[in-house]
């Protein structure tokens, strides 16, 4: 029996583990837990008020791109992933992921109680901002195909449409998508803004970096456990979606940063953009498309850096609730 199958007495002891990649990502993420309110926003607030209109329009939209799309995720997990794994690790993993998702909601949530920003008016623009309902509507297609009566996870067909939720809601919304707007979102602290808000945004990053290689390593798995998926017409199909996601994404950023900000316009972002779909193509075993260098040189300095963030009114700098649960068996 490989992961994919939906036999829903199937999975119900944990040992022998059978894909350990997925245990192990478990015990990080548990790891890593964390809680927005560890995180105070008395400086960024005063920083929030100092900013210019264009530099509130690119927090506003962010907060209006990333809040229902955190919820989204979860969608994309509950209809068009859970069901149809068979493995008790698989489930562990992606029942902790749920909650990160919850969490990075309640954190834009903490956010947008903190900053004075419209709610209605963010949560407003994921249906009335044309690029961003696009990008919305562009993930609601795939996971509406995992609800559909007629789905069947046996099949080659239905196996095509587990992998293509897969691409659309992890390499694309989370690989892609998620970082381009990490990226603008931590550019205010290379300019020692929002720098407290770049903490929350790198504990998300963690957990993002966690999600992505939960799913990466799911698609492989599937990929090689099913042979009647390792056709070219298919691989082309997908390399197609990436390549499509990173139009939509170009036409967002022109919307995100009309007129551009201090060190920051939307040419730039996409180049970033391009950069990380190249590397997401290679993580699948493409090759690279757009060759290009990274811009943004500073936002893997930024992470890799992670520890030595100082945050000044943090009540809890711990990073590891558990040490303990790192451990593999
Ligand atoms: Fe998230
Ligand atoms: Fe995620």
């Amino acid at each position: 029996m490989g992961i994919l199958g939906s036999g829903v007495q199937d999975g119900l002891l944990l040992k022998p583990i059978t894909y350990p990649w997925a245990y192990d990502l478990y015990n990080q993420a548990v790891a890593n837990t964390w809680f927005p309110n560890e995180i105070q926003l008395g400086e960024d607030l005063a920083d929030f008020k100092k900013m210019t209109d264009e530099e509130k329009h690119a927090i506003t939209y962010l907060m209006s791109y990333f809040n229902p799309n955190e919820l989204l995720v979860n969608k994309a997990l509950a209809f068009g992933v859970y069901p149809y794994i068979n493995a008790p690790e698989g489930h562990l993993y992606l029942a902790k992921q749920m909650w990160e998702e919850a969490n990075h909601c309640m954190s834009f949530e903490y956010v947008l109680e903190t900053f004075p920003i419209d709610r209605e008016a963010a949560y407003e623009s994921h249906v009335s901002v044309p690029s961003m309902a696009a990008k919305e509507e562009f993930e609601v297609r795939f996971i509406r195909r995992m609800t559909e009566e007629t789905l069947d996870i046996t099949t080659t067909e239905g196996k095509k449409d587990f992998i293509r939720n897969l691409v659309a809601y992890n390499i694309i919304l989370e690989g892609i998508w998620f970082y381009s707007g990490f990226m603008v979102a931590l550019s205010f602290r290379q300019r020692n803004l929002l720098r407290n808000f770049g903490s929350l945004m790198d504990w998300i990053i963690r957990d993002e970096s966690l999600h992505l290689q939960f799913g990466i390593n799911l698609i492989l798995t599937v990929l090689e456990e099913n042979e009647d998926l390792q056709d070219p017409e298919f691989a082309e199909e997908i390399r197609q979606m990436i390549l499509g996601a990173v139009e939509m994404e170009e036409q967002y950023n022109r919307d995100l940063l009309p007129k551009g900000i201090l060190g920051l316009n939307a040419d730039y972002v996409n180049q970033y953009v391009k950069y990380l779909a190249d590397r997401r193509l290679e993580e699948l075993g493409f090759d690279a498309h757009y060759n290009v260098s990274n811009p943004a040189k500073w936002m893997a300095t930024a992470n890799d850096t992670l520890q030595l963030v100082n945050f000044f009114e943090a009540t809890n700098t711990s990073y590891e609730v558990n040490a303990q649960a790192t451990k593999t068996p």
